[in-house]
């Protein structure tokens, strides 16, 4: 009955709410409408709930039996040790559970757990996550990096801040600072040795938590978002340390949020490197090496095609796109 409803509800959704020139928009970048048939539809699907251990505080195997005992089923995610999708029938509420609680695990979309393992921080580094709230990245990274080193999160809204606070202390973060700054003006006399910049973005990833970036989806405010995402990249790579290295990702799958951006920003730096890090992802797309707009063909830099693109009805995870780059010694 559930997924009879849901197939209902997806069906008004396409009817009311796409509007005709997001569609033609989305057919173009995607080839044609058979392949956005199934993107939309799979798009508009709930996401398959997933969660990451937090091994400063459990061990995998632990946590993994403890939820086990509970009846949860858990199916490792391919490219992360800590990964698991997670269901039991008719149960979605993880977040109530005393594990939860507890801050043994950090429910996160599976793409969400990628651009922390491309930037790869190594223990004992100075880390920013320049656009840091929640904090599913931030609390990762802290993870990774053993809580050793310092991390700086920043994020804008003050509001969302809460949200970031709780977060690192239900997950035993002791290794982070909050700051709550514009991240086009900040400021630190020492630079940094890697930088997340998991960029505001439309959201057009993820349709099925958030059917606002659908209604909201409009050319104009793409490419307002560009020009605060190049800023925001342009910054990040004056607070990196020579030799330091970032990640820029979003949760869109807009040219004018992702390729063109770094277009953009490659362009002024000559000596910027981008990197391949090899993580064990299937059915991942290229980005694009060119790209049409008001008539005119954009070539985009080579360099951009180390970035991955994660496209929904493709890898079953929400849309990401994710790019490391490397600043010049
Ligand atoms: C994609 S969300 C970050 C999600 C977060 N990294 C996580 O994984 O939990 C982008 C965040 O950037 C913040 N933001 C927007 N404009 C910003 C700016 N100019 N400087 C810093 N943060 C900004 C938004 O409030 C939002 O919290």
């Amino acid at each position: 009955m559930k997924e009879e409803k849901r197939l209902e509800e997806k069906e008004k959704i396409k009817k009311t709410m796409i509007k005709e020139k997001y569609k033609k928009h989305y057919i173009k970048l995607l080839g044609s409408e058979e392949e956005y048939n199934l993107f939309i539809d799979k798009a508009l699907d709930y996401a398959k709930r997933s969660i990451r251990v937090n091994t400063l505080k459990i061990k995998v195997e632990e946590l993994k039996k403890r939820l086990e005992e509970k009846n949860w089923n858990l199916k490792q995610i391919s490219f992360i040790k800590e990964g698991f999708y997670i269901e039991k029938e008719d149960r979605r509420d993880i977040g109530n559970l005393e594990e939860h609680a507890l801050g043994y695990f950090y429910v996160q979309e599976a793409s969400s757990m990628i651009p922390p393992l491309m930037l790869n921080p190594k223990k004992h580094t100075l880390t920013l996550d320049m656009a840091a709230a929640p904090g599913s990245k931030t609390t990762q990274i802290a993870a990774i990096k053993e809580n050793t080193g310092v991390i700086i999160a920043n994020e804008i809204d003050y509001n969302r801040i809460t949200a970031l606070k709780a977060n690192l202390e239900r997950m035993g973060v002791l290794n982070t600072i909050i700051t709550n700054k514009d991240g086009r003006n900040l400021n630190f006399k020492k630079k940094f040795d890697n930088i997340l910049l998991d960029a505001p973005c439309s959201g057009t990833g993820t349709l099925s938590k958030s059917l606002k970036s659908l209604t909201m989806w409009n050319p104009k405010g793409l490419e307002r978002l560009q020009r605060l995402q190049t800023q925001l990249l342009e910054k990040a790579y004056e607070l990196l340390k020579p030799g330091g290295t970032l990640v820029y990702s979003t949760c869109s799958l807009e040219v004018e949020e992702n390729e063109l951006v770094i277009n953009n920003f490659l362009k002024n730096h000559e000596e910027a490197k981008t990197i391949k890090e090899n993580i064990n992802i299937k059915n991942i797309s290229k980005p694009y090496e060119e790209y049409k707009k008001n008539e005119k063909t954009i070539k985009i830099d080579s360099r951009v095609k180390k970035a991955i693109r994660l496209w929904p009805h493709k890898t079953n995870m929400d849309g990401f796109f994710i790019i490391k780059i490397k600043k010049e010694e």
